[in-house]
């Protein structure tokens, strides 16, 4: 039984009707909420922060997946704890000792996350696996929604699944970025536990069904 968990990006969300927006969420058979935090510093582009969040804290009724896309995390893991983060991811790019971040994650009772852009290969989690919860492995460059999937994703995700077989670790493998039903399949048979879908989810006309058709395809 493979059960792929699907994580709609709040980031594609219609701000306007934010409210609606995670309702719908709600109410889909998606498992996570996928929350982008940019500083325009990591990367170019800078995103919502903690109003927003309080928001998405007060409706959402599923995980709260946090993925921050900034510099010098470690200063937000106490305040992102405090506005429900059920799993907060930092990047590997952004972390100098990325061993204590992660320990300091832990401490605060969430999931541990670390996100490797495209670049960074993942032998560089070997020996650190068993600290980490969830890999997010980005499928873009970081930084803007609507970007298209980069296909070395695949070979990445088979690698990831090797190292965290071998060191008996019990860590997921998400997937983040340019995730659409052309994609879906072969990455959850690579190995991928979670897809996170954005701009795929919120422009489609029935984004119910949308969810409804990657968990069905990447399920079994
Ligand atoms: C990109 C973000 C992604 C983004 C995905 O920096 O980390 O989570 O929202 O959006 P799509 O699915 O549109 O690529
Ligand atoms: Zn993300």
């Amino acid at each position: 039984m493979k059960n792929t968990l699907i994580a709609p990006s709040v980031l594609a969300a219609d701000f306007g009707n934010l409210q609606r927006d995670l309702e719908m969420i709600n109410n889909s058979e998606a498992d996570w909420f996928h929350i982008d935090i940019m500083d325009g510093v990591f990367v170019p582009n800078i995103s919502y922060g903690m109003p927003v969040l309080e928001t998405i804290q007060k409706h959402a009724k599923k995980t709260i997946d946090v993925h921050l896309m900034i510099i010098d995390p470690d200063r937000y893991i106490k305040t992102f704890a405090a506005l429900g983060a059920n799993v907060l991811s930092v990047h590997y790019e952004a972390c100098t000792h990325l061993h204590r971040t992660l320990q300091a994650i832990r401490a605060e009772g969430m999931k541990s996350g670390v996100a490797l852009n495209p670049h960074t290969p993942v032998n560089v989690l070997e020996d650190i696996i068993n600290d980490v919860d969830v890999v997010c492995l980005m499928s873009v460059n970081p930084g803007f929604g609507g970007q298209s999937f980069i296909e070395n994703t695949y070979k990445k995700v088979r690698q990831l699944k090797e190292i965290i077989t071998r060191n008996k670790a019990k860590t997921l493998i998400e997937v983040d970025g340019g995730v659409t039903d052309k994609n879906a399949k072969e990455l959850a048979e690579a190995g991928a536990d979670v897809l996170v879908a954005g701009s795929y989810v919120f422009k489609a006309e029935n984004q119910l069904e949308t969810i409804a058709g990657l968990k069905r395809i990447t399920s079994w």
